[in-house]
C-alpha cells in the first residue's frame, strides 16, 4: 500500500480509511471502526475465534492444557502435511516433478515444526501424566484420523484402522478413499517406470488398497539411480523422499519415548500394550527400499 504524502492529512479522509501515520503519531494505525461488521479481515481469515475455543479440558489439572493444544496443533500440522503429500502425488501422477519437489520440500519443514512440538510433552513424569490421564478414558492418538491418512500416504495401509472410525461418516469416508487411491510411494514408482526403469508389473499393478511390502527389483533400480549422477533430479527426488521419510521416523520415536517417560510400559488408553506396541510402529521404515538401496551403491 502506498504511503500517503505529508500533506494528505489535509485532505478529508473516507470514513472507515486507514489514518496517516502523521496524524495518530504512531508509525501503523490500524482502524479501530469496524462499523458494522461482526468480526474483522483477519478474523474471516483465520477464524481464531473458532480455533481459541475448541479447547476443553477433561480435568482440573492445569497442565492438561498443554497435552490437548499440543495434540490439537500436530493434528495441524498432520492436514497440512497431508495436502502437501496429496498435492506431490497428484503432480507425479502428471510428470510434473517440480511441483512434486515444492511440496516434498515443503513437507519436510512442516515435519520438523511437528517433530518440535513434542518438546512441552517430552520429560512428562508419570505423575503429571497421571493428573489427567484417567479424564482421557478410552481415547487415543490411535485414533488420529488424519495421522491414519498419512500412513496411508507413505503406503502404510490397513483396512482395519478404518474400525475405529465407523461411527463418523466424514472421517470414515475420506480414510475409505484414501485406502483405495495410490499412495505417495505407489506414484513414485510409476513415475519411475515411465521414465524406463525395470519396476516390476507386479508392484505397478498392486492392489493399492494393501500395505506396500518392499521390493527387491524395486531395491535395485533406486541402487542404480543413486550410483548415476549425484546430479539426477530422480536422485534429488530420492533424497527428498527419504528426508521425509527420516522425519516420520523421528515423530514416532519421539513419541515412543515421551510415552516411555510418562507411562513406562502400562497399556495405552487406546486398549494397546502401550510402549511394546509402538515400539513396533516406530521400527517400521519410510519407503523402505530408499534406505536398503544404499547397501549396494
Ligand atoms: C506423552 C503423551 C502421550 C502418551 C503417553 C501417548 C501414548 C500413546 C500410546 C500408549 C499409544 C498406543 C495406542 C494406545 O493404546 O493408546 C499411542 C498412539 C498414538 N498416539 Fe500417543 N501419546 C501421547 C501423546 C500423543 C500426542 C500429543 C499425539 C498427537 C496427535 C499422539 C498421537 C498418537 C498417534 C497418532 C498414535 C497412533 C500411532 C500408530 O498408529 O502407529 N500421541 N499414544
Amino acid at each position: 500500500m502506498s504511503q500517503p504524502s505529508p500533506t494528505a492529512s489535509t485532505t478529508p479522509r473516507a470514513a472507515g480509511a486507514v489514518p496517516a501515520p502523521a496524524e495518530t503519531g504512531t508509525p501503523f494505525a490500524p482502524d479501530l471502526s469496524i462499523g458494522s461488521r461482526h468480526t474483522t479481515p483477519y478474523e474471516d481469515y483465520v477464524q481464531a475465534g473458532v480455533l481459541t475455543h475448541l479447547q476443553h479440558p477433561l480435568s482440573d489439572d492445569p497442565g492438561e492444557m498443554v497435552f490437548l493444544v499440543t495434540t490439537q496443533v500436530m493434528e495441524l500440522w498432520f492436514t497440512v502435511i497431508v495436502h502437501e503429500w496429496q498435492t506431490a502425488a497428484e503432480a507425479l501422477r502428471c510428470d510434473d516433478l517440480p511441483v512434486a519437489m515444492d511440496a516434498l520440500k515443503r513437507s519436510a519443514h512442516e515435519l520438523t515444526a511437528l517433530n518440535a512440538s513434542w518438546q512441552p510433552l517430552a520429560r512428562l513424569t508419570p505423575t503429571q501424566f497421571n493428573a489427567y490421564r484417567s479424564a482421557l478414558g478410552e481415547g487415543s492418538g490411535f485414533q488420529s484420523a488424519m495421522y491414519r491418512r498419512m500412513e496411508f500416504l507413505l503406503g502404510e495401509k490397513s483396512a482395519a484402522m478404518l474400525v475405529p472410525h465407523r461411527g463418523a461418516p466424514r472421517e470414515h469416508a475420506e480414510l475409505a478413499k484414501a485406502l483405495d487411491e495410490p499412495s505417495l510411494w505407489d506414484e513414485v514408482l510409476r513415475l519411475l517406470a515411465r521414465r524406463g526403469h525395470p519396476v516390476p508389473d507386479a508392484v505397478l499393478r498392486r492392489d493399492p488398497a494393501l500395505r506396500y511390502e518392499p521390493d527387491r527389483a524395486v531395491e535395485a533400480v533406486w541402487a542404480g539411480i543413486y550410483a548415476g549422477s549425484g546430479e539426477s533430479e530422480l536422485v534429488r527426488l530420492g533424497e527428498a523422499l527419504t528426508d521425509v521419510g527420516e522425519l516420520v521416523w523421528r515423530w514416532r520415536n519421539d513419541h515412543l519415548v515421551a510415552t516411555r517417560r510418562a507411562m513406562g510400559a502400562k497399556m495405552g488408553t487406546g486398549g494397546s500394550a502401550g510402549v511394546a506396541w509402538l515400539e513396533k510402529r516406530a521400527r517400521k521404515s519410510v519407503f523402505p527400499e530408499l534406505w536398503t538401496a544404499r547397501s549396494y551403491v
